[in-house]
């Protein structure tokens, strides 16, 4: 596996992960229900790719196997984690757990002694298993119950 950045031709296939991983892993989240679902995956377009990956304070990395594209993640270049979607086809193999890696190194990189992110219940635990700790009361996101603000400290001691 290999974890580079995006660029504008990877765009049919992180929307496809994007929205696979939401639909088919994120159930605890959506519940199923069509109106959150559909709300959530509304701007996971080719679209909104483009103008993700120009945006010039945002990094879009994704992993790769082969010349298939297995996880999406981004970091701002405050350290804010606002993606991370591993296709259901790659989970539990540690694929998220080497782009996080990744994500934080870019973010320190970028001068952040600190990465925070939104949790989805879906990973929870996985973030907690990271390093990640609870920084406030959830929060409603996609109208869905709860969204779980997290933070972790990443500059070396
Ligand atoms: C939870 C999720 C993020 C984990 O990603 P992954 O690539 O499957 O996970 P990895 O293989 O890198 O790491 C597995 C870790 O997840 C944790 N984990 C959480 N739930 C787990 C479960 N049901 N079974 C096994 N591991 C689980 C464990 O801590 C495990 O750590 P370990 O390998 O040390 O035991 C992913 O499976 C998922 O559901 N993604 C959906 C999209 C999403 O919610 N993204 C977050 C947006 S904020």
């Amino acid at each position: 596996m290999e974890i580079r950045d995006a660029v504008i031709e990877d765009a049919h296939a992180v929307c496809e992960v994007r929205r696979r991983s939401i639909s088919e892993l994120c159930a605890d989240d959506h519940r199923n229900d069509p109106e959150i679902l559909n709300k959530w995956l509304s701007n996971k377009t080719p679209q909104h790719f483009a103008a993700w990956i120009l945006q010039s304070d945002n990094s879009v990395l994704v992993a790769v196997e082969g010349d298939t594209i297995i996880a999406v993640g981004a970091v701002t270049d405050q350290g804010e984690i606002t993606s991370n979607y591993v296709s259901p086809d790659a989970r539990f193999r540690g694929v998220s757990r080497a782009l996080m890696g990744a994500l934080e190194a870019r973010a320190l990189e970028r001068g952040n002694q600190r990465c925070h992110l939104i949790s989805t219940e879906t990973a929870r635990r996985f973030y907690q298993s990271l390093g990640y700790v609870e920084t406030g009361p959830p929060d409603c996101k996609h109208d869905m119950s709860s969204g779980y603000p997290m933070s972790k400290h990443i500059a070396a001691e």
